[in-house]
């Protein structure tokens, strides 16, 4: 492989960097639109390309985020744009890039790197385990009754997007500080991408629109939405698209959504990147209706074990040792005792042994080590370890990320 990887210098070399994803997302050539927008949230030298002579064949980078992890909030790598021209596949490129970013995610002490995968067999080999659900409905909008007596729970007014931040922020802040899964977003973040509503966002639908309610006289949840009319010989069969909807309180959920379920016209009501414990699962008369799915969501790989999870909480259960198997970064390989009063390598004989892909995968609670054992992804060494891990590692709430990266 004649390729030379390294970070981008400059904001030309980053727009040049994500010309093999516009590849696959069907543009010669990345707009400038939105390589002014990546540049605003994403640094340059964080952006790595694979050159071929003065073009890039391969691109890798990461948001810097900051992660909300049961108990705490963590800097971490948000990995993103990967893509590597048809030309040049399987030449390894890719595993070049991502050797590179976890290098420097390391170096820069950020313990976690996570990312959405457009394939689920792409980021295991690089020690990226499951990590959490993202759920979509499409509801019928008669059969969208909630159970129990209907209560008003606030008032709900349209906000212009170019005022919206000020209002929906700090909502946003409230959940996001305790959903594992969920980061902080910065002004900018909000404005290039979150508010703003470029016409190649829409595909096809209506311009995005924000609700807010008001519940015990301060904001508690917003909509952000599109209207998606249609009508068949007089008769209603258009949608709401619900590009996000977060609420801080248990009233104000429902009272968001009993407003996105009553928008006169419409015939359904969709919606993706949902929590797998959604709170409408419980609140509609029938569930079923919802017709509630669910796939993948965050991939998490631990960069640096003992700092990744010493900021995470434990169930004050005791302690375990988990025998740690990471081929891509192998100073994490090896034992590690793990409880509420801190992490520490070991040599003492291990519980559990696993790749750091499980790690991941219970790292932030999407599942427990039970399940994992059923899967033959973790070995217990010592009878008892799994339950003692379930305890340790248990979470008040399922992983969840409303936005893809
Ligand atoms: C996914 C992609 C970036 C892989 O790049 P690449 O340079 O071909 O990957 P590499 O040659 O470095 O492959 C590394 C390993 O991953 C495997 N691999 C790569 N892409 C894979 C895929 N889509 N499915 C399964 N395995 C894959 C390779 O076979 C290789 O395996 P090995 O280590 O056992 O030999 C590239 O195919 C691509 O751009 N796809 C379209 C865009 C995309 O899906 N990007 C991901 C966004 S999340």
């Amino acid at each position: 492989m004649n390729l030379v990887i390294r970070p981008c210098a400059s904001a030309v070399e980053l727009k040049h960097a994500i010309g093999p994803i516009a590849h696959y997302f069907g543009r010669s050539v990345p707009s400038e639109d939105q390589a002014e927008r990546l540049i605003r949230v994403m640094p340059a030298e964080r952006v790595y390309a694979a050159w071929e002579g003065g073009h890039a064949v391969g691109g890798l980078g990461a948001f810097p985020f900051l992660l909300t992890v049961p108990g705490g909030r963590v800097p971490a790598a948000g990995v993103t744009v990967a893509a590597v021209l048809p030309t040049h596949r399987r030449r390894g490129a890719l595993r070049a890039m991502m050797r590179a970013l976890l290098d420097a995610t390391h170096a820069r002490g950020e313990p976690i790197a996570f990312l959405w995968a457009t394939e689920d067999t792409i980021y295991g080999r690089f020690g990226f385990g499951l990590a959490s659900f993202t759920a979509e409905i499409d509801l019928p909008r008669e059969r969208s009754a909630f159970h129990g007596p209907s209560l008003s729970s606030g008032h709900v007014q349209l906000v212009p997007l170019g005022a919206a931040e000020q209002l929906v922020a700090p909502i946003y802040e409230r959940v996001a500080v305790e959903t594992p899964g969920m980061f902080a977003r910065s002004s900018a973040w909000w404005q290039v991408r979150v508010l703003d509503d470029p016409e190649w966002r829409r595909r096809g639908t209506g311009d995005l629109q924000c609700a807010v309610l008001e519940h015990e006289g301060r904001p508690a949840a917003y909509a952000l939405y599109r209207m998606n009319p249609a009508f068949q010989r007089g008769i209603q069969t258009g949608s709401v698209v619900v590009v996000e909807a977060v609420a801080a309180s248990p009233e104000a959920t429902r009272g968001i959504w009993r407003y996105l379920l009553d928008i006169d016209w419409m015939a359904r009501v969709r919606a993706e990147l949902l929590p797998l414990d959604h709170p409408l699962l419980l609140l509609m008369a029938e569930p079923r209706r919802l017709g509630f799915s669910l796939r993948d969501g965050l991939w998490v790989r631990l960069v640096d074990i003992k700092a990744a999870m010493a900021v995470r909480s434990y169930q004050a259960c005791g302690s375990l040792v988990i025998d740690v198997i990471d081929e891509f970064c192998p100073w994490n390989a090896g034992c590690w005792r793990v409880g509420s009063d801190g992490v520490e390598g070991t040599d003492e004989a291990p519980g559990l042994r696993c790749d750091v892909s499980a790690l991941g995968s219970a790292y932030l609670g999407a599942f427990t080590w039970s399940q994992m054992a059923r899967a033959l992804r973790v070995q217990e060494l010592r009878a008892g370890a799994l339950a003692i891990a379930d305890a340790l590692f248990r979470v008040k709430k399922a992983p969840w990320c409303p936005e893809i990266f």
